[in-house]
């Protein structure tokens, strides 16, 4: 199925992407209030464009460097990252990356002195996040965001199990940094058993890392679990921990730049906006914690990574999400035993593959479509902010939108094959919603399925034989047509 990844930290997947051509390298100087941003958004308005590194900003006496576009649109990079062949098709990741999200690895400890991300330690007073190129993304953000593509690191009090969580952090000053937890976070769960009992709550902040380590960081995985070990098997290789000063969590050893830093009771600074992954701003400013900052561990001339949030395909949250998001909705059906799905897709276009869900299935039995759209509706990994979640039978690939739309405009009959469900789990951010409804949103059940009453009278669709189908492929360098063969999903059945 794959090549495992040959790298192990961000700057050897660079090499790796750079071998690839997927890399570009900005030497000019650079402003990162509003420039850099405008950059990667113009320079990723076509699919598949390249992660960028910029190398040049005025005033940066620590000689950082920022990458965007780290992931965004490229299903090539996603594959490079987990270490499946670039070749596949969308359809054979998300079944490759079912079978890589199963393994868990368990972290590896480094002695401190061996740890990367040790190459410079600041403390204290010495630490002035604001001598950094911390961008500003879009005009009316509230502010410069240093943790956009960055993963804050808890720990559950109880158990010890360390969660890892991407979470906005905004810049306020040279050792205070914004923390933007959702309602519900584990991150956030794990805080608030500190300030329960009026202690400061401890977290690890990396932000440059490897695109495993966001990739898990934004997945939501069962809060019993540490997402250190899923980045562990998608990898097939121990990520390498070591122990920070002043906190009792692990630092990341071979991440580009962490911050060590406690977030008292009661501590909080307006927050926001920033414009976000459904290309809208985040909503009105509003109080949130705020990290102190203790200790800075960094590389030389860190890399710190930063998520560019934008409409497809633009924005960090694009091929990554569609792929692994897909793959958890179809593993959550699995679990509930639905049978006879072939395949899930949640397209990036749809405000970072949050919003429409395609299922594709065989239909078994009378309710069959109606019970998997209920079911993906409102399984975990579907839950939130989904809007469209849309049935088509197992002829159709659930990631080819062509044969979806068909799909809906031939097979669904939307006086009878619609359905809404209501008070469901939005965000406060979601413009279709009226500000006194936030956050309860809803959604609608799309059966655009063969209809089940007729399953038998339903008109024959046009199939090619897949018998003829093999010889013309056999025979394609005959017909000079140029490149391979189509892949197809569905074929006449012979004895029907
Ligand atoms: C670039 C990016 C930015 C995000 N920003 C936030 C944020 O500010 N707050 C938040 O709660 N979730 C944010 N998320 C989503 C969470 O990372 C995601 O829901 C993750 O599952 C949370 O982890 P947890 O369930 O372990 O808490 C962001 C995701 C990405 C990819």
């Amino acid at each position: 199925m794959s090549a495992e990844p040959r790298w192990r930290d961000l700057r050897e997947w660079l090499a790796l992407l750079e071998t690839h051509g997927e890399l570009r390298t900005i030497n000019a100087t650079v402003d990162p209030i509003e420039e850099l941003s405008a950059i990667t958004f113009m320079a990723t308005r076509r699919l598949g464009a390249p992660a960028l590194l910029f190398k040049t900003f005025r005033d940066n006496p620590l000689g950082a460097r920022v990458l965007t576009n780290m992931l965004g649109s490229s299903k090539k990079r996603y594959a490079l990252a987990v270490g499946l062949d670039p070749a596949l098709s969308t359809r054979e990741m998300i079944a490759a990356t079912r079978l890589l999200t199963r393994r868990r690895i368990p972290p590896v400890h480094v002695p401190a002195a061996a740890a990367p991300v040790n190459e410079i330690v600041l403390r204290g007073n010495e630490i002035d996040l604001t001598k950094l190129p911390v961008p500003k993304f879009w005009p009316a953000d509230g502010g410069p965001f240093i943790g956009t593509g960055a993963i804050t690191l808890t720990a559950a009090p109880q158990t010890g199990r360390i969660n890892v969580g991407v979470y906005r952090q905004q810049l306020y000053g040279p050792r205070r940094v914004g923390l933007n937890f959702v309602p519900g976070r584990h991150g956030l769960q794990d805080c608030e058993v500190a300030w329960a009992q009026d202690k400061p709550a401890e977290v690890v902040v990396a932000y440059g890392i490897d695109p495993v380590l966001m990739m898990v960081g934004s997945q939501r995985y069962a809060a019993d679990e540490s997402e250190l070990d899923v980045a562990g098997g998608l990898m097939n290789a121990q990520v390498e921990i070591t122990n920070a000063e002043t906190v009792h969590l692990p630092i990341p050893a071979r991440a580009e730049m962490v911050i060590e830093g406690l977030l008292y009771p009661g501590d909080l600074e307006t927050e926001g906006p920033l414009g976000e992954f459904h290309g809208f701003y985040s909503g009105a400013p509003s109080r949130k914690p705020v990290i102190e900052v203790k200790t800075l561990h960094m590389r030389d001339s860190p890399i710190m990574t930063a998520a560019l949030m934008a409409t497809y395909p633009s924005g960090e949250i694009g091929a990554y999400q569609a792929i692994m998001r897909a793959a958890r909705i179809q593993d959550n059906l699995a679990d509930m035993k639905v049978p006879g799905i072939r395949g899930v897709y949640c397209h990036p276009a749809a405000a970072a593959g949050n919003c429409v869900v395609v299922v594709s299935l065989k239909q078994m039995y009378p309710g069959h479509a109606s019970q998997a759209l209920a079911l993906a509706a409102h399984c975990p990994a579907a839950t939130y902010y989904t809007k469209w979640i849309i049935a088509v039978d197992d002829d159709i690939d659930p990631t080819d939108f062509d044969e979806v739309l068909w799909a809906m405009s031939t097979r669904c009959n939307p006086a009878g094959d619609l359905d809404i469900l209501r008070n469901t789990m939005s965000f406060r951010a979601d413009p279709s919603l009226a500000p006194a409804d936030k956050p309860y949103g809803s959604k609608v059940l799309v059966n655009a399925c063969t209809p089940h009453q007729h399953l038998k009278q339903a008109p024959a669709r046009m199939a090619l034989r897949e018998s003829v189908y093999r010889s013309v492929s056999e025979r394609w360098a005959d017909f000079d047509l140029g490149g391979m063969p189509p892949t197809l999903w569905d074929f006449f059945l012979e004895n029907k």
